[in-house]
C-alpha cells in the first residue's frame, strides 16, 4: 500500500466512510476501496451499509443509485463529470412516449440509467439480474431501456416475453466487432471467450460465457481452477487487468484492441481524498424523483435481483 492509499484508508475509517469501486476503476483506485464489485454488488452494499458516508468510485448513475437507496447518507461521486453515455441516451420523455405507444407494457430499466428515468420505470435490473427480473415481471410485453444489446440478450433468454427495445448502446462495448472475436478465437483456439452482454448480438453469439463484470471474473477463476489457461475477454480493460493480476499463470487477452471506458477512468485516488477532506460537493437528487426511483430499485431487490 502506498502513502496516499494508506492516508485514504485511515481517513475513511476515522470518518466512517465506505469507499466502493467498480471493476472498471483503475487498480490504484480499487486499492483504496472497501469493496470492489459490479453494479449489482455496489447497489446492494450501498443499501446495506451502516456507514454514514458513501464514496462511489464509478459513474454518475452508480452514485445516484446509492443516494436513492440511502437518502439520509452523504454520497459522493469523486469525479463529478464521470457520466455513462449509454445512460444519457434515454430520457424520461422517451420512456413516457414508449409507455403511450405500448400501454399494457411494463418498463424495465437497466441500472445504467438516470434517476429521472428510473423514476418513470416499473423495475430496475443489472446485467447480472436482467434475465431474472424480466422473467419475473408480470405481463408479456416489456419495454427495455436503454441498452439494445443487453435487451437483445434478455429477449433471447426470455422467449415467453415480447421485448420492446430502445436504441441505446454502450460506446465502449459496441466497438467490438464480430471479426474481432473471430480473429481472437482463430489466434487462440484453446481460449475461452468471456463476454459482457453489452456487446453486439453478432459478438455475443460466439461467446462461451456471457455475464456481468463479476460473472466474467468469477467464471475465469473457476475455469482456471479446473485447468483452463487461456481467456479472451470481451469487456472493459479493468476486468482484463484484474484477471492478469489475479491469474499470473494464465494468458488473458482482450477481444480486439484493449478498450477503455473513459468515464470510468476519470476517478483518481486524489479525488477520493478530496471527498474525505470535504473538498467535493455531495450528490443531491430531486426528492420526489428519488422517491419514485427508489420504488423501482426496491422492486428489483424484491424480485431477487
Ligand atoms: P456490470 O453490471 O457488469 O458491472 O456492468 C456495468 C457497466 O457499466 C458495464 O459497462
Ligand atoms: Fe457506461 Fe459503457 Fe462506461 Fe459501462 S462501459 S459505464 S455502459 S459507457
Amino acid at each position: 500500500m502506498n502513502n496516499l492509499t494508506e492516508q485514504i484508508r485511515a481517513l475513511a475509517k476515522q470518518k466512517n466512510a465506505l469507499i466502493l469501486a467498480h471493476y472498471y476503476q483503475s487498480l490504484d483506485v480499487q486499492a483504496c476501496a472497501d469493496k470492489v464489485g459490479d453494479s449489482f454488488a455496489l447497489a446492494k452494499y450501498a443499501k446495506d451499509t451502516g456507514a454514514e458516508i458513501i464514496i462511489l468510485c464509478g459513474v454518475r448513475f452508480m452514485a445516484e443509485s446509492a443516494k436513492i437507496l440511502s437518502p439520509n447518507k452523504t454520497v459522493y461521486l469523486p469525479a463529478p463529470l464521470a457520466g455513462c453515455p449509454m445512460a444519457d441516451m434515454v430520457t424520461p420523455d422517451d420512456v413516457l412516449l414508449l409507455r403511450a405507444e405500448h400501454p399494457d407494457a411494463a418498463v424495465v430499466c437497466y441500472v445504467n440509467s438516470s434517476a429521472a428515468v428510473k423514476a418513470v420505470s416499473d423495475v430496475c435490473c443489472t446485467s447480472s439480474s436482467a434475465v431474472k427480473i424480466v422473467n419475473k415481471t408480470p405481463g408479456k410485453n416489456i419495454i427495455f431501456v436503454p441498452d439494445q444489446n443487453l435487451g437483445g440478450y434478455v429477449a433471447e433468454q426470455c422467449p415467453d416475453k415480447n421485448i420492446i427495445l430502445f436504441t441505446g448502446f454502450c460506446p465502449t462495448h459496441h466497438k467490438i466487432s464480430e471479426q474481432d472475436i473471430l480473429d481472437a478465437k482463430a489466434a487462440h483456439p484453446d481460449a475461452v471467450a468471456l463476454v459482457h452482454p453489452e456487446c453486439r448480438t453478432e459478438v455475443r453469439k460466439h461467446a462461451d460465457y456471457l455475464g456481468s463484470t463479476a460473472g466474467i471474473i468469477n467464471r475465469a477463476k473457476e475455469l482456471f481452477a479446473v485447468g483452463t489457461r487461456s481467456f479472451l475477454i470481451g469487456t472493459e480493460i479493468g476486468v482484463l487487468e484484474i484477471l492478469q493480476r489475479d491469474l499470473p499463470d494464465a494468458e488473458v487477452y482482450s477481444i480486439g484492441s484493449t478498450f477503455t471506458c473513459p468515464n470510468m477512468k476519470k476517478t483518481t485516488p486524489e479525488d477520493i481524498l478530496a471527498c474525505l477532506n470535504g473538498e467535493r460537493g455531495e450528490l443531491t437528487l430531486d426528492e420526489n424523483e428519488s422517491r419514485m426511483a427508489r420504488l423501482t430499485l426496491e422492486k428489483m431487490v424484491e424480485l431477487g435481483g
